[in-house]
C-alpha cells in the first residue's frame, strides 16, 4: 500500500468526515490544519469569503508529519466563495516546494471545485495527479463512500504507476 498523507482543513466537521473516512478505507494517515484565529458565527463566514475573494492566506497551525517524508498527500478542504478555503491556500503555498505528488478532495455545496484544483496547480506549479468532489450533502447522506473508495483506489494506483510511466514521461520525444 502507497505511503499517502491525507491533509485535512474543515470548518464545520464535513470535510474531517471525509477524510477520516478516506483514511479508515485505506490506512493512510491523518493530518490537520487549523486556523491559527478561530473562525466563529457570522464574522467568521465573512472572513471565509473575504480571504477567498482576496485570495489572502490565514495564519494556520498544522498538527502533522512533514510532507515529504510519503509518495503522497492527498488534500481534503471545503469551498468557499467558489474557491479554495483560505487555510488549505496557506498550507499550499508555504509547503510548495516541499509537497509531493497530490491528489485533491473538495468537499462543497455544489459549485468550485475545478477552481480550487487550478489554483492549487497554480500555486505549486503541478498539477494534481487526481481530484474528486463530493457535497455535503453526499456526506450527510452516506452515499460518497463508494466514490471515495474507488478514489482512493485510483491514487494508490497512480502511485503504483508512477515508476513505469516516468520513463516515457521524461522520454526525449515526449518532451
Ligand atoms: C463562507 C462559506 C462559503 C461557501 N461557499 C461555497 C461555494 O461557493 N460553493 C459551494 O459549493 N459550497 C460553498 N460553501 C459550502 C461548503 O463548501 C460546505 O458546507 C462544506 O461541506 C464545508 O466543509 P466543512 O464542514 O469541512 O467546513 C461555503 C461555505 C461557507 C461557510
Amino acid at each position: 500500500m502507497s505511503n499517502v498523507l491525507v491533509v485535512v482543513y474543515s470548518l464545520s466537521g464535513t470535510s474531517r468526515r471525509v477524510a477520516e473516512l478516506l483514511c479508515s478505507q485505506q490506512g493512510w494517515r491523518l493530518a490537520s490544519i487549523t486556523d491559527a484565529q478561530p473562525r466563529r458565527g457570522v464574522w467568521g463566514n465573512v472572513r471565509c469569503v473575504a480571504d477567498s475573494l482576496l485570495r489572502r492566506r490565514p495564519q494556520i497551525l498544522y498538527d502533522g508529519p512533514p510532507p515529504i517524508g510519503f509518495d503522497a498527500v492527498v488534500l481534503v478542504s471545503p469551498i468557499w466563495a467558489q474557491r479554495l478555503a483560505g487555510p488549505m491556500r496557506s498550507f499550499v503555498a508555504e509547503r510548495r516546494a516541499a509537497l509531493p505528488d497530490m491528489a485533491v478532495v473538495s468537499v462543497m455545496g455544489g459549485r468550485g471545485a475545478p477552481n480550487a484544483v487550478a489554483e492549487i496547480a497554480q500555486l505549486t506549479g503541478r498539477a494534481p495527479v487526481l481530484a474528486t468532489a463530493v457535497t455535503m450533502r453526499e456526506v450527510d447522506e452516506g452515499s460518497h463512500g463508494a466514490r471515495l473508495q474507488a478514489f482512493g483506489t485510483a491514487v494508490d494506483q497512480a502511485r503504483a504507476d508512477a515508476p513505469a510511466l516516468r520513463p516515457v514521461t521524461l522520454s526525449p520525444r515526449n518532451a
